[in-house]
């Protein structure tokens, strides 16, 4: 079982803020669920005003992930993410190869400037990731053994989570473990980490993790699994054999994070995503929606058509997932279109700007805004 304890100094190696202000971070973290704003509407269902309560207390919070070199240089992106949201993912800041860019040489900078913010404007923090296939440094192709690769893993693991305990509650520990065309459900997406430890790198990491914020979410992510096409069968069918797998043997995972990049080419398939659901709930696994956005590039280019069917195309999602269990968030893949990954894969052949986010680049309300907004204010299955 991994200790968290080992190689880490005994001094609590948390920024001073962190440290100072702990108590109360958490205590405001506690109350946001309920308490704090997302938005007119959201806000209006939180303080009660629509006179709608859930049976458990709580609505699924609303969040997106956000970039520091955005949130200090752009005042209305600032303003638009403490406006709507309750939740922040750093969107790189927190991978390998911005954290350890160099082998032993951590850098929380960027991480830690995301985690004030979110602090000074109650906000809570999702960290993301922790085992990957991708944004490694290069020195990691350095790495030439098991017991090397497992040492790299727990240790990057230990200064991280450490770092962040009680502060970042929920975590997606391993992130996309599943390969896009599985060809058994044994079969495990090829990493660094695969070829190295093999598929114990899983439980390894989720047990580093747990052993350093006992009380942290731990949650593992992935894409794919929303539509009908043969690719999608298998990875949920893969996916889903890894966690019964993983609670079989007791890892310490505490929910799945479906993380709906939707393309809007795909057809959602709600009967099997819904059989899906339907099983992860049953393992008593959260289920949270983690890195929502629509694929726009084969869209027509006229915006507001466009915005009506990457709204159409959430609604299709997110029906078809409160039809079977509350989701404990709605996290967007950002929040504006000015700030999205999409046109790095996905630009379109007219030129024109991707619009896969809840808000446009003046940081004004789309329709799949009101979506979100609707389901946030929803009490589930
Ligand atoms: O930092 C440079 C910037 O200075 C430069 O202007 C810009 C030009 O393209 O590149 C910037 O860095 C890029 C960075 O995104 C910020 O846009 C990196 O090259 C690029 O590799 C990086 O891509 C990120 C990708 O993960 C790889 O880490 C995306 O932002 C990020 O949205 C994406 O997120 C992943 C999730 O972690 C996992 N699930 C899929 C999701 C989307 O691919």
């Amino acid at each position: 079982m991994p200790d968290c304890a080992d190689n880490l100094p005994r001094t609590d190696r948390r920024p001073a803020v962190m440290r100072q202000n702990r108590r109360a971070f958490l205590q405001a973290l506690g109350t946001m669920v309920v308490a704090s704003s997302c938005g007119p509407s959201i806000r209006a269902a939180y303080s009660g005003e629509l006179g709608r309560e859930c049976p458990n207390g709580a609505h699924p919070v609303f969040g997106a992930a956000v970039r520091s070199d955005a949130l200090r240089n752009d005042a209305p992106y600032r303003q638009a993410v403490t406006k709507f949201c309750q939740v922040v993912v750093p969107e790189g800041e927190l991978k390998w190869a911005t954290v350890q860019p160099k082998r032993g040489q951590f850098s929380f900078s960027d991480a830690d400037s995301i985690v004030q913010f979110a602090r000074s404007n109650g906000l809570n923090v999702r960290g993301h990731t922790l085992a990957w296939y991708a944004a490694l440094p290069p020195w990691t192709a350095a790495i030439g053994s098991r017991a090397e690769a497992e040492a790299e893993l727990v240790g990057h693991i230990r200064q991280t989570v450490t770092r962040y305990a009680g502060v970042i509650p929920s975590w997606d520990v391993v992130n996309e473990p599943i390969p896009d065309r599985p060809t058994s459900v044994r079969d495990l997406r090829e990493s660094l980490w695969t070829k190295q430890i093999g598929p114990d790198y899983i439980p390894l990491a989720f047990k580093t993790a747990h052993a350093c914020d006992p009380s942290a979410r731990l949650f593992i992510n992935d894409y794919d699994i929303e539509y009908e096409d043969a690719r999608s069968r298998a990875k949920r069918d893969a996916f889903l054999a890894l966690l019964r797998r993983l609670k079989d043997d007791n890892v310490p995972v505490h929910g799945v994070g479906v993380q709906a990049h939707l393309a809007g080419s795909r057809a959602i398939d709600r009967a099997r995503l819904g059989d899906f659901l339907r099983a992860v709930h049953g393992l008593g696994l959260d289920i949270m929606i983690t890195e929502l956005d629509v694929i726009d590039n084969q869209f027509p280019g006229d915006e507001a058509l466009r915005d009506k069917l990457v709204a159409e195309k959430t609604q299709e999602l997110l029906d078809c997932v409160f039809d079977i269990v509350q989701p404990t968030g709605i996290v967007t893949w950002g929040l504006s279109d000015k700030y999205t990954w999409v046109p790095i894969y996905y630009k379109r052949q007219d030129g024109l700007p991707n619009r896969p986010l809840p808000l446009d680049r003046d940081m004004q309300v789309k329709p799949m805004y009101s979506v979100v907004s609707e389901f946030i204010t929803r009490c589930g299955a």
